[in-house]
């Protein structure tokens, strides 16, 4: 079992967002941007999925994974709260969000599925976000021209993230979750993730009118290919995932630990409610 701790991050998330917030950069911003706009609704739909799952292990195993679902339930419910809070700069900037309809869609098309689907889902998805979580976290210096209290709004998610990692899947392995449907979903959400991002992104910068610019391509190139670039870097860690037998552990957490030690100062422990409680309600 994983223990993870509910934090409240102590930035400011009231004071107005420069438009390129991204070391004053179209592109990167865009992209973030476009994740960000995911995450309410996505967020939402994993807390669902791991709630689901969890109710149906026997009673000793929901014993078992209580402490952990209640956590992971409050780190994703605190994520949605602060993107959500993002998000609304956003709008402001003039940007639209197209992709949380098509996760509310998305939601439709599956809802009459078993809570294995879901959870499958849900890992897959967690995949991602722990390899993207360690990459950031990796290169954290490439925001380091960035606002201080949106470095560590974009580190402390990506360190949640990293910690949290195995919750979904391991319950998914609980309930007898296939490696088959396993490798399926993660294939799917795989191109719809690729799909879904390069729309956002692409809208995001038509509304900022940087689309058309050279400049903006020019970092395109060179944060997703270039030497320490992100799909270069994330291609292998993204693989492993297709391994027989493979578990979310083989990847170090060496990093999201030392982030979560280091700044101990930007957030303060949210207090536990009785676990059942939090994992009903959220
Ligand atoms: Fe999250
Ligand atoms: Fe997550």
């Amino acid at each position: 079992m994983t223990e993870l701790v509910v934090r409240r991050l102590l930035v400011d998330l009231k004071t107005p967002l420069p438009r390129h917030w991204c070391e004053g950069d179209a592109f990167r911003t865009a992209l973030f941007n476009a994740l960000s706009m995911s995450f309410p609704a996505g967020e939402q739909f994993f807390i669902d999925s791991v709630r689901a799952g969890w109710k149906l292990l026997p009673a000793d195993r929901q014993g078992h994974y209580k402490d952990e679902v209640q956590g992971f339930v409050g780190q994703e419910a605190t994520h949605r709260r602060i993107h959500t809070l993002f998000n609304d700069h956003l709008k402001s900037h003039g940007l639209v969000n197209h992709w949380e309809p098509r996760i509310l869609w998305m939601r439709k098309i599956i809802a009459g599925l078993h809570p294995l689907h879901m959870l499958s889902i849900t890992a897959a998805h967690e995949h991602f976000t722990a390899i993207l979580a360690d990459y950031m976290l990796r290169n954290h210096d490439m925001l380091n021209n960035t606002e201080p209290r949106l470095k560590t709004m974009w580190l402390w998610h990506a360190a949640e993230e990293s910690e949290h990692k195995t919750t979904a899947y391991d319950i998914y392995r609980e309930l007898g979750g296939t490696e088959e449907w396993r490798l399926k979903w993660f294939k799917r959400v795989t191109v719809l993730f690729l799909i879904d991002t390069a729309r956002q992104v692409v809208n995001n910068l038509w509304h900022d009118g940087t689309l058309f610019k050279g400049s903006t391509w020019k970092s395109a190139k060179a944060y997703l290919f270039g030497d320490r670039g992100m799909l270069r870097s994330l291609y292998q860690p993204w693989k492993t995932y297709l391994k027989e037998g493979f578990h979310p552990n083989e990847h170090d957490a060496t990093l999201s630990q030392n982030w979560l030690r280091d700044h101990a100062d930007q957030y303060t422990r949210v207090g536990s409610a009785p676990a059942t409680a939090a994992v009903a309600a959220a």
